[in-house]
This record gives C-alpha cells, structure tokens and sequence, in this order.
C-alpha cells in the first residue's frame, strides 16, 4: 500500500494501484474506512497531487469526504467548480489550467490542474472523486484509465 515507482512504469504502477484498491474493497465493508485508504493509497502512488479525496452527495449538494490534503471547502452545490459539474454533467472533467475554467473553486491556490470523476450508487449519482495537482496540464487519459477503473470499483462496492 505504498508507492511503488512514480517516475517509470508508470501505467504499471497504476495497474498495481487499481489492484490494491479492488482488493482493498473486497476485504472491507466500511464505507469511510475504505473512502479514507483510497484517498491515501492515490495519493501514494501518483505523483505530484496536493490534494486528492471525495465530495459526496448530501440533501442535493456535494459535502466534503475523506481526503488527503490541506482543509478544503465543505460544501459545493451542484452546477458550481469543477465537482458540481461533474456532477451537473454525470462526466468526468480533466482540466488542464484550472485558471482557465469558469467558476473553478480555489481551495489552495497551489492548485493547477485538476481531475474531477462522478462516482455512481445504482445508476445515481453518488459523488466525485477529486485530486488536484500544482502542476500544470499534470493530468491525461493515463491518470483518467485507472482513475475510471477506481471509480467503477467503488460505485460497485456502493451499489451492493
Ligand atoms: N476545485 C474544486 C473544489 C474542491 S477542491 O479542489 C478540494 C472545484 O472547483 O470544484
């Protein structure tokens, strides 16, 4: 449960963690438990994020889960930053600049470049998993595969 290489192999390493994850949440039924060493276990294993973790849906708005990272906003309703619309989208959003995109929340201004994922619970949306890098443009379809396959994973587990 530990990084394992960061800069070569990286699509191995990444398989490794989706590995990890999928057996994670074969072992354990606690929901918080196992949201909480997700968010540890990506951030072990890739590099450069300055926050990664899960808003989850709450009374109609997003509401701050477990994360790795500095204190982050509580709650954000759907439509507004990157992970109100991705929930407003039921899509993933990969945002290179995050400067660029209208109504991005700016939890740490170190933040750059962010990927946003809709987790769903039997068909509905039950959240999104969020990290956020400095770097910019740190983001592409080789996080956005096994970041995808993570987020399969828990809507599965969710959906039991
Ligand atoms: N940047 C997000 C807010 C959450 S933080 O990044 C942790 C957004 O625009 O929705």
């Amino acid at each position: 449960m530990f990084c394992i290489n960061k800069d070569e192999n990286i699509e191995q390493n990444y398989r490794h963690m989706v590995t990890a994850i999928k057996n994670l949440l074969e072992d354990e039924t606690d929901e918080i438990a196992n949201l909480s060493n997700i968010s540890a276990m990506i951030n072990s294993y890739i590099a450069d994020l300055n926050w990664v973790g899960f808003y989850i849906m709450k009374g109609g708005e997003l509401v701050l889960g477990p994360f790795q990272g500095g204190p982050a906003c509580i709650r954000i309703k759907v439509g507004n930053g990157v992970c109100g619309t991705t929930v407003a989208r039921k899509e993933t959003i990969l945002v290179e600049d995050v400067h660029s995109f209208e109504g991005h929340i700016a939890c740490d201004s170190a933040t750059n470049a962010e990927i946003v994922l809709p987790i769903f619970k039997n068909g509905e949306v039950y959240g999104v998993l969020d990290l956020d890098s400095p770097i910019l443009g740190r983001f592409s379809e080789v996080e956005a595969k096994p970041l995808q396959q993570i987020a399969d994973l828990i809507g599965d587990f969710l959906s039991k």
